[in-house]
């Protein structure tokens, strides 16, 4: 499996390509909320835990509205819609100072968590497509220098 992270000058936003509907099928509507938990407990442990929630609390709902999202963006029920509304999800960034070292973090930290997928069984078309989608998602939400 190849994850490797791409990079774009300040303010490019390359075109961006869901996931494929394999991946949601083959991972399930559990396993990635569990997925989108262990991404925030390791971003608790990490350089970026500032922009984030100190709330444990709030911290936890943070999953769970994240995880609507990936959900919703992997092809299974528009739950981010119906909760929180459209997801705007470069808006919904803004209040947050995210620079290039702040996005590869948030994007490494899902590296050993995809490659746990896949020696769990989830095939490496799904995960690769997966990444794609974060890897250039995540460039679009990079707002500061
Ligand atoms: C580039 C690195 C990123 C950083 C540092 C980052 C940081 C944050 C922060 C601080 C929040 C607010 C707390 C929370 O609700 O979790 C947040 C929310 C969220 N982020 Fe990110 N994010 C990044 C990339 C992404 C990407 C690429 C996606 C989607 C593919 C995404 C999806 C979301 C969602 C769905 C929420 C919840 C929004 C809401 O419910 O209002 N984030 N992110």
């Amino acid at each position: 499996m190849k994850l490797e992270i791409s990079y774009a000058a300040f303010g490019v936003r390359p075109p961006v390509v869901k996931p494929i509907p394999e991946f949601l099928l083959e991972v399930g509507e559990d396993g990635l909320r569990q997925l989108i938990s262990k991404h925030y407990d390791a971003i608790k442990k990490s350089d970026i835990y500032h922009l984030f929630p100190q709330d444990d609390a709030e911290f936890e709902q943070a999953k769970v509205n994240s995880a609507d999202f990936f959900i919703q963006i992997c092809g299974g029920p528009a739950y981010f819609n119906t909760n929180r509304g459209a997801p705007r999800m470069v808006g919904r960034h803004a209040p947050f100072a995210i620079d290039a070292k702040a996005r590869e973090i948030w994007l490494a930290l899902y590296k050993p968590l995809l490659i746990e997928l896949q020696n769990e069984g989830v095939t490496e078309t799904s995960l690769q497509s997966f990444w794609g989608y974060l890897d250039i998602f995540s460039l679009w939400m990079v707002n500061t220098k």
